[in-house]
């Protein structure tokens, strides 16, 4: 039987991060297989892809195309062998993201991410997607100060309320597969919704 694909959503500061290694180890904890893998990223070369997205001005038209490249090469290694194989695959976001942060942040045409969405993955949408809600102030609140921020967490309010909206746009589209999380709630409230939520899928 093929795996079930979760991914997690956010914007910079949401803290899907904190709550990702938790679910994977409830699914583990009963028996499940699980592969936990990021975007961009996830192969080699999508990591080198990442480096470069992250750090690298670039028009933005190459930042919206390199992320689908790195998820084409993510899909073909790593996602689309693994729900074969019968593993969960948990990724730390995927599409979404690139609909939020380039349709949404960075204000490309939803069109042409569309286009491009089915260019790459035509049949292919998560099971279930966890989004991260926060009000923008409690997710600059929580970026690390400690860290370097890198080009995304750099951007201004703007940017980021656009990115939610985005986001919460498509929790309201696609209800099938979005569940979106209070994330202003404490770790322990979500940790047990979470564990709630996932014996349900
Ligand atoms: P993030 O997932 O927040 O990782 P970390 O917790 O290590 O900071 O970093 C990835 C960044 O890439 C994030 O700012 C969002 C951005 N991004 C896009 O703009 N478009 C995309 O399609 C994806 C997958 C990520």
């Amino acid at each position: 039987m093929r795996g079930k694909f979760i991914t997690f959503e956010g914007i910079d500061g949401a803290g899907k991060s904190t709550h990702l290694g938790h679910v994977a180890e409830l699914l583990a904890r009963r028996g499940i297989k699980v592969v936990v893998t990021r975007e961009p990223g996830g192969t080699a070369l999508g990591e080198k892809l990442r480096d470069l997205l992250l750090h690298e001005k670039m028009h933005l038209e190459t930042e919206a195309l390199l992320m689908f490249g790195a998820r084409r090469e993510h899909l073909a290694q790593v996602i689309e062998p693994a729900l074969a194989r019968g593993d969960w695959v948990i990724s730390d976001r995927f599409t979404d993201a690139t609909f939020a942060y380039q349709g949404g942040g960075r204000k490309l045409s939803l069109d042409k991410l569309a286009a491009l969405e089915q260019w790459v993955h035509p049949h292919l949408q998560p099971d279930l997607t966890l989004l991260f809600d926060v009000p923008l102030e409690v997710a600059r609140a929580r970026l690390d100060a400690a860290r370097e921020p890198d080009k995304f967490e750099q951007e201004k309010a703007d940017f980021f309320a656009a990115t939610r909206a985005v986001y919460l746009q498509r929790a309201a589209q696609f209800p099938e597969r979005f569940r979106v999380i209070d994330s202003t709630q404490s770790i322990d409230y979500i940790r047990k919704s979470l564990e709630k939520l996932i014996v349900t899928i």
